[in-house]
């Protein structure tokens, strides 16, 4: 995810019925995951999906990983090994190779289960969800050491004001206080504004000039003024079929585990379709035409992660194992065409 400057304009607010929760102050009981999301800008919802079918849709996730045809083969450990597997971005996540748009991905993503949440969230459910990616991490135990530096941040530019998206992950593995997972500083969404305040960002910063701005690097003293105003961190723990939700502006980071098993997930974010400018609309439609991979943002921010290259002789040269397709192509159901914000609602 090399930064690329190119011109785009500054992030502002965006139109939002849940003005309310820019503030620290809890103004509304829910009654269900709605208060410990707002309290703590996390929550996990149990079980939007049976066990059973999160174990599958983890089966597809591997075969996918299998089918390059590199090496890797999940029920032999001894090809467990980086050389045996497409690149990836942080020991997992899959930019690349239109791996978004995979027909199992698109299942997961239209799954009534994994949307209801955001519907109540939003108080809509003609949502737009984004072109996020798989993440298999295998186990370092066994492949090796990844770059596994914590790297806090939130993924909404200070700029930009109040909730204004809401973060997801289907959690297809288990995610036990030992294996790899989310972690978060518990309770900082809501501190958003007043650290942003009392810390803002001046002179050039390396965020500034890369393509999608909603991204905010902290460094160790803003962890402790966290810390100070009575936030925690916390190693998610979820269970194969749990929802992952937190708002993005929490701190956050994506921890490995010490266990052997392969983390598994899919991100899926949705916001109301209502908010996603025309132009946006556009470049959305373009991008799903073409099976690109972009960030969890999903009515805005639309900027591709563009195609795999590798580096051969210090030259960057197209990577061999890129894709112009998923390998299976999804059912362009109305539903899914209305949630790729290539059909109006
Ligand atoms: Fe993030």
């Amino acid at each position: 995810m090399a930064p690329s400057r190119i011109d785009v304009p500054e992030p502002t607010s965006t139109p939002n019925p849940l003005k309310s929760h820019q503030s620290t102050k809890q103004e509304t009981h829910y009654g269900d995951f709605r208060d410990d999301f707002f309290k703590n800008g996390y929550t996990v919802i149990k079980g939007v999906l049976s066990k059973e079918r999160a174990r599958e849709y983890q089966s597809e996730a591997l075969t996918w990983l299998e089918s390059f045809n590199i090496g890797f083969d999940r029920n032999d450990r001894s090809t467990w090994k980086k050389e045996n597997l497409p690149q990836s971005f942080k020991g997992g996540m899959y930019l690349h190779f239109a791996a978004a748009h995979e027909k199992y991905m698109w299942d997961v993503r239209t799954e009534p289960g994994v949307i209801e949440p955001f519907a109540k969230l939003w108080g809509t459910d003609e949502l737009v969800v984004s072109f996020d990616t798989v993440n298999i991490t295998l186990p370092q135990s066994i492949v090796g050491e990844y770059d596994s530096k914590p790297w806090p941040h939130c993924d909404q530019a200070p700029e930009r004001k109040g909730l204004a998206c809401v973060q997801g992950i289907v959690n297809l593995s288990e995610s036990g206080p030992n294996d790899g997972g989310l972690v978060v500083m518990k309770g900082s969404a809501a501190l958003f504004d007043k650290f942003f305040e009392e810390n803002p960002v001046t002179g050039p910063m390396p965020w500034r000039t890369a393509k999608h701005k909603d991204f905010h690097p902290f460094s160790d003293k803003d962890l402790d003024w966290y810390r100070e105003h009575g936030c925690e961190l916390i190693k998610v723990c979820a269970e194969p079929g749990d929802l992952i939700l937190w708002d993005s502006r929490e701190m956050h980071w994506a921890q490995f585990g010490d266990s052997d098993l392969i983390r598994t997930i899919v991100y899926a974010t949705y916001t109301p379709a209502a908010w996603m400018t025309e132009e946006d609309r556009a470049a959305k439609k373009e991008l799903f035409e073409n099976y690109e991979t972009t960030t969890h943002w999903p009515h805005t921010n639309l900027y591709t992660h563009g195609k795999a290259t590798i580096k051969v002789d210090g030259e960057e040269v197209p990577d061999p194992l890129e894709r112009d397709e998923p390998l299976t192509k999804p059912v362009k159901t109305e539903r899914l065409l209305q949630l790729a914000g290539v059909v109006p609602y």
